[in-house]
């Protein structure tokens, strides 16, 4: 009995298995090249766990030739369109005859993009191709060759927590890319900041990596004067303050990059209530001398962002006291938030330069701050008039206590 089950599975499993076979044996590519010695059987392999192994498109639908013919002349002939290995100059193009058609690849997947071809030529990487540059990214460069995965495949190297270090292959390779004038500090700056902590570290998606600020295809530094656009994708109150502010036109004109003059560019890290004012730490004094209008208002909201901060944790010591001595204090809590609320905000103001602003909505969290440090301290103050009245009802109780005890001896003793 167990022994049929056991061929009927093994039966089973061949047909299927040849079934699978029959399906990419279509080609005469893959059936001669799989018999080859690597590399040539090398994309055989490779592509069976690919985006592309599909008999539709399979080796000739990028190689061209004649996948039905068994002859490798005949299969592999020019006149059947057969390219061989493709050089890095046709490539972009290789693999846009598909992909730049929507026709054609809404057969297949209406979801995916077909301007990869458009905005790669307007990149770096396709603008110094065609001036026969091979050093530049293709499509193979960031996509691989034969084992091509959809882009959010996590395997994928354009994955977001896979891209920064294909990028780096080439910009952090100071070998490869001696003879250019570019840094190769890009990589290893980056690694160090904010955004790849939160992508790193927390698994956080949504913080950027390398092309999420130069675009998938379009790699381009973002150019002075559109790094807040770029920035502004994610960070949209900033951007719109600091555009709206003094600074947009003025460092525009002095070909400052936008938000990268106060923050950097690949080495983004975390803030601090330091980075305003007028101390050694200060990101204004760097163009603001004593005297002028920036120092002035730089000194202004540190001041406010300080009194602010300070009264909030001056309010929080206190409930925190009284939350300890058994008060409740939700309302307080309320109250408090408010004034944290407003500090976030008042940082997040700093982009507009303006005092007035950013004085405004400290005021708001300093009543609010205020308010909730009185209502704490009236809380401990009951609490000490509890604890008083607490003590004055022992000590009478005790007295009459022992007063009753006293009583009962006497009138025992009467008795007796
Ligand atoms: C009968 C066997 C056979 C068939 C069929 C065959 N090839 Fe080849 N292919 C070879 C061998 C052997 C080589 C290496 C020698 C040479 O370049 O001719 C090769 C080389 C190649 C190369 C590398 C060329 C280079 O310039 O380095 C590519 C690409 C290629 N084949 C693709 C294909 C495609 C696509 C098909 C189907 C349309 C195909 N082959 C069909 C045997 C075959
Ligand atoms: C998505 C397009 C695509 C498909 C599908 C594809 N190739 Fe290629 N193949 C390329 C490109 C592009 C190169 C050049 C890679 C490079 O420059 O490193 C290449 C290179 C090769 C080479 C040369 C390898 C070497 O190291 O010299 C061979 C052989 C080859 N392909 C065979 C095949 C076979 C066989 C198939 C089908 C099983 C196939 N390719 C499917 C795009 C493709
Ligand atoms: C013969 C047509 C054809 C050629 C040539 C071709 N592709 Fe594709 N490619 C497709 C199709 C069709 C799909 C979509 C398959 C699907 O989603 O089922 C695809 C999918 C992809 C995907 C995954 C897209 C996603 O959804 O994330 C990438 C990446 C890709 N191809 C890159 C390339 C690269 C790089 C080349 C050149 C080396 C290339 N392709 C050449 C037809 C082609
Ligand atoms: C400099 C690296 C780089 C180069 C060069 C490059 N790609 Fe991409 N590609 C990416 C990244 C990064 C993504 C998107 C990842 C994501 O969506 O998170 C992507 C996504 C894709 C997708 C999925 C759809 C989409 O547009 O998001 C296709 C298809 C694709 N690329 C094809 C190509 C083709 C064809 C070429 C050559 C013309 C090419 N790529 C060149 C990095 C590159
Ligand atoms: C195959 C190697 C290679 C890969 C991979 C690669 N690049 Fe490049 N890239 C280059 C070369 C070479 C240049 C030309 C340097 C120059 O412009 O002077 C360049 C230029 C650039 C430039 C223009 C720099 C300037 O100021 O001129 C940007 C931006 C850029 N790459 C971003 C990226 C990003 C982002 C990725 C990954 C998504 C990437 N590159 C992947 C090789 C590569
Ligand atoms: C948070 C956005 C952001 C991220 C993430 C980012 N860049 Fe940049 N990158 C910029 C800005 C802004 C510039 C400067 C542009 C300017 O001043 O015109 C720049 C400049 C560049 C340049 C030009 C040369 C240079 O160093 O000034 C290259 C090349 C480059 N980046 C590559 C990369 C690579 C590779 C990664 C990933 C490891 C990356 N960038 C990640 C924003 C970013
Ligand atoms: C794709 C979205 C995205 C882009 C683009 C982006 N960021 Fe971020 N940024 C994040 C995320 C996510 C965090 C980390 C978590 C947080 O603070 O919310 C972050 C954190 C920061 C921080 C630290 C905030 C803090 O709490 O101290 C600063 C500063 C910053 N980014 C500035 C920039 C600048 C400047 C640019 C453009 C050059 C930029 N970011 C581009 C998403 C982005
Ligand atoms: C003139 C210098 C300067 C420029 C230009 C600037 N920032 Fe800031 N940014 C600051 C300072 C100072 C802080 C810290 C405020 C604090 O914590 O008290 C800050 C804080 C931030 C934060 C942390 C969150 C917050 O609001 O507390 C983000 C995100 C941010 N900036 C993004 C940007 C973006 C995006 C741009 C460009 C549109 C930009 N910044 C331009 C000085 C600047
Ligand atoms: C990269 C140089 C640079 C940095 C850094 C910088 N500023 Fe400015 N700021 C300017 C320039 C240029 C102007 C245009 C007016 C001028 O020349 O004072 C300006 C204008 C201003 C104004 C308007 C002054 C007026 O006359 O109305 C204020 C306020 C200001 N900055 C505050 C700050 C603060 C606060 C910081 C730090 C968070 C800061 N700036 C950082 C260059 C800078």
């Amino acid at each position: 009995m167990k022994k049929i089950e056991f061929t009927v599975l093994v039966l089973i499993t061949f047909i299927i298995a040849a079934g699978a076979q029959q399906a990419d044996n279509n080609s005469t590519c893959v059936v001669c090249h799989r018999d080859q010695d690597p590399p040539l059987s090398t994309p055989v392999e490779q592509l069976k766990t690919s985006i592309h192994n599909n008999p539709k498109l399979s080796c000739a639908g990028c190689h061209g030739g004649d996948p039905t013919a068994e002859d490798a002349d005949m299969a592999m002939s020019k006149a059947k369109g057969f390219i061989g290995k493709p050089s890095p100059e046709q490539i972009p193009k290789l693999c846009s005859k598909c992909h730049s058609s929507a026709a054609f690849m809404r057969t297949f997947n209406p979801n995916v993009p077909v301007d990869q071809y458009q905005l790669y030529l307007a990149s770096e990487h396709g603008i110094l191709l065609k001036k026969g540059d091979k050093k530049v990214a293709t499509c193979v460069s960031c996509h691989d060759v034969h084992d091509i995965k959809k882009a959010n495949d996590p395997t994928s190297p354009v994955f977001p927590s896979n891209i920064a270090d294909r990028c780096g292959k080439c910009h952090a390779d100071a070998d490869y890319m001696k003879g250019y004038s570019i840094p190769t500090d890009q990589l290893s700056e980056y690694k160090k900041s904010i955004h790849a902590k939160t992508l790193y570290d927390k698994g956080d998606l949504s913080a950027p990596t390398c092309n999420d600020c130069h675009g998938n295809h379009g790699a381009m530094p973002p150019g002075i004067a559109s790094v807040a656009n770029v920035c502004g994708a994610c960070h949209l109150v900033q951007s719109e303050y600091f555009s709206a502010s003094p600074h947009k036109e003025a460092f525009d004109n002095m070909g400052v990059s936008e938000c990268e003059a106060c923050h950097g560019n690949h080495a983004i890290q975390k803030t601090s209530d330091q980075m305003i004012g007028t101390d050694e730490q200060a990101v204004c004094t760097q163009c603001h001398d004593e005297g002028s209008q920036g120092y002035k208002t730089a000194a202004l909201m540190r001041d406010g962002i300080d009194s602010l901060a300070t009264e909030i944790s001056l309010a929080e010591a206190m409930i925190s006291k009284a939350h300890l001595a058994g008060v409740e204090i939700q309302d307080k809590a309320l109250n408090l938030s408010k004034s944290k609320d407003a500090l976030i905000q008042s940082r997040a103001l700093i982009h507009t330069l303006s005092m007035d602003k950013v004085g405004g909505k400290i005021k708001q969290g300093l009543k609010a701050a205020i308010n909730a440090l009185e209502i704490g301290r009236q809380a401990l103050k009951e609490v000490g008039h509890r604890r008083n009245m607490l003590i004055i009802m022992v000590v009478l109780t005790l007295l009459v206590a022992g007063f009753l005890v006293l009583y009962i001896r006497v009138r025992e003793r009467n008795n007796d």
